[in-house]
């Protein structure tokens, strides 16, 4: 009831400023909110731009199906746009979050929502190490930390709380680095392997990503979505390297995979309880993953072992997506786009379900309902 009220202000205030800006096109309007994103390469949209590091999207072909660049690469690892994008178009926000790296992202464009995401990164510090730089959980919600404050001066403390608490949604999408570019690489993390068992090292990323989220709170945050790990498994690099079956994943990423996400989901339950007036949803990406990728055919895709753009065996699964990269002729028949990563109509698929799926993958709730809480 309050919330309505609220809303309606906002809505009549919207319609007066752009009542009094006419001929402007691009009013400002608050009332969607915005999207605060962290996580890796999956919805990094350019933050990795701005750093020294050996994990870059910002080469063609990448983009080359991402309108709003006109097909330029602008460092999303993907032909168009991340799941982070199309979810925030699909709850009516009017811009992308921007990277925050990137040295337009200030005034009050902070104001539709900022993304902290970077390639490479994950929940521990040490993951990604192979990259030489990337942004790991902890330094982005450093970064938030500083958002947030912009965001008090921008808006005053009180109603910056409020649209922080009320109309902001904290999507985090992490933890597929820390097996892939961690746990799972021979030579760097050989330490981590052999000192630590399975259980050990989940342990750990549990406990980091329950002080993450619990810094978020303390920053206000109180509208969470939580993706779990994907099945790292089935990705084409995976099938490459261990020379699998078109039909088969490898079980070892997998099986990491699931063990993860089963602590995850208690994690989310227990912080539901502890967080008082936080909502976290639980978004199961692996299942939904799964599917396309058993199902391909009913949702028009040709093939979901063969990278669109990249090199190297029978799955392209080797040489990353670059210039010289051979790519396949329809983009949108593909579910993967890259060695690692899904293709924009995979990400559309994917992004749809978030937002209006049902308790299948989205648990408590979808994010069209998470928004108009
Ligand atoms: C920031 O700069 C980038 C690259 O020049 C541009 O694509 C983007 O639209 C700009 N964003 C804003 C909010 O001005
Ligand atoms: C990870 O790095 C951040 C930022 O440099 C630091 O604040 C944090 O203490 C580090 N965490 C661990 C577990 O070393
Ligand atoms: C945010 O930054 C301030 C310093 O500016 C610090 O005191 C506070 O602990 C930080 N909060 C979190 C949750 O990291």
């Amino acid at each position: 009831m309050a919330l309505n009220l609220i809303h309606m202000v906002a809505m009549v205030l919207s319609v007066i400023i752009s009542l009094g800006s006419f001929g402007i096109s691009q009013t400002e309007d608050l009332t969607k909110g915005a999207s605060f994103i962290f996580g890796d390469s999956l919805v990094d949209a350019g933050n990795n731009n701005y750093l020294p590091t050996l994990s870059r999207a910002n080469i063609a072909p990448n983009g080359i199906d991402f309108k709003a660049s006109g097909g330029t690469p602008t460092g999303r690892y993907t032909n168009g746009r991340t799941i982070g994008d199309i979810v925030g178009e699909e709850l009516g926000q009017q811009h992308y979050a921007l990277p925050f790296l990137a040295p337009n992202t200030t005034g009050r464009a902070i104001l539709h929502g900022v993304n902290y995401a970077s390639g490479g990164g994950g929940i521990m510090n040490a993951t990604g190490r192979i990259f030489v730089n990337r942004l790991s959980m902890d330094i982005q919600v450093d970064y938030f930390n500083i958002t947030r404050k912009q965001i008090d001066k921008l808006l005053g403390a009180a109603n910056a709380k409020e649209y922080v608490t009320k109309r902001s949604i904290f999507s985090i999408t992490i933890g597929s680095n820390d097996f892939l570019n961690n746990y799972l690489l021979p030579v760097i993390s050989m330490g981590a392997r052999i000192t630590q068992s399975p259980n050990g090292f989940v342990d750990d990323l549990i406990n980091h990503l329950r002080g993450q989220l619990t810094r978020l709170y303390k920053l206000d945050a109180r509208k969470f979505v939580v993706g779990n790990v994907g099945p790292i498994g089935c990705i084409p690099y995976q099938k490459t390297i261990n020379q699998l079956h078109e039909t088969e994943c490898v079980s070892l990423p997998n099986k990491l995979a699931l063990q993860y996400n089963a602590r995850l989901k208690d994690l989310l339950q227990e912080l539901n309880e502890n967080l008082k007036d936080a909502t976290v949803v639980h978004a199961d990406v692996y299942a939904l993953v799964m599917e396309l990728v058993s199902n391909y055919d009913k949702y028009g895709f040709t093939t979901s072992s063969k990278a669109c753009c990249g090199n190297g065996g029978q799955f392209a699964g080797i040489v990353p997506c670059g210039p010289t990269s051979s790519m396949c002729s329809d983009r949108s028949k593909h579910v993967f786009w890259d060695p690692y990563h899904p293709s924009e109509a995979a990400n559309v698929i994917i992004a749809k379900q978030l937002v209006n799926g049902g308790e299948k993958y989205m648990t408590p709730m979808n994010l069209r309902q998470l928004r108009d809480l």
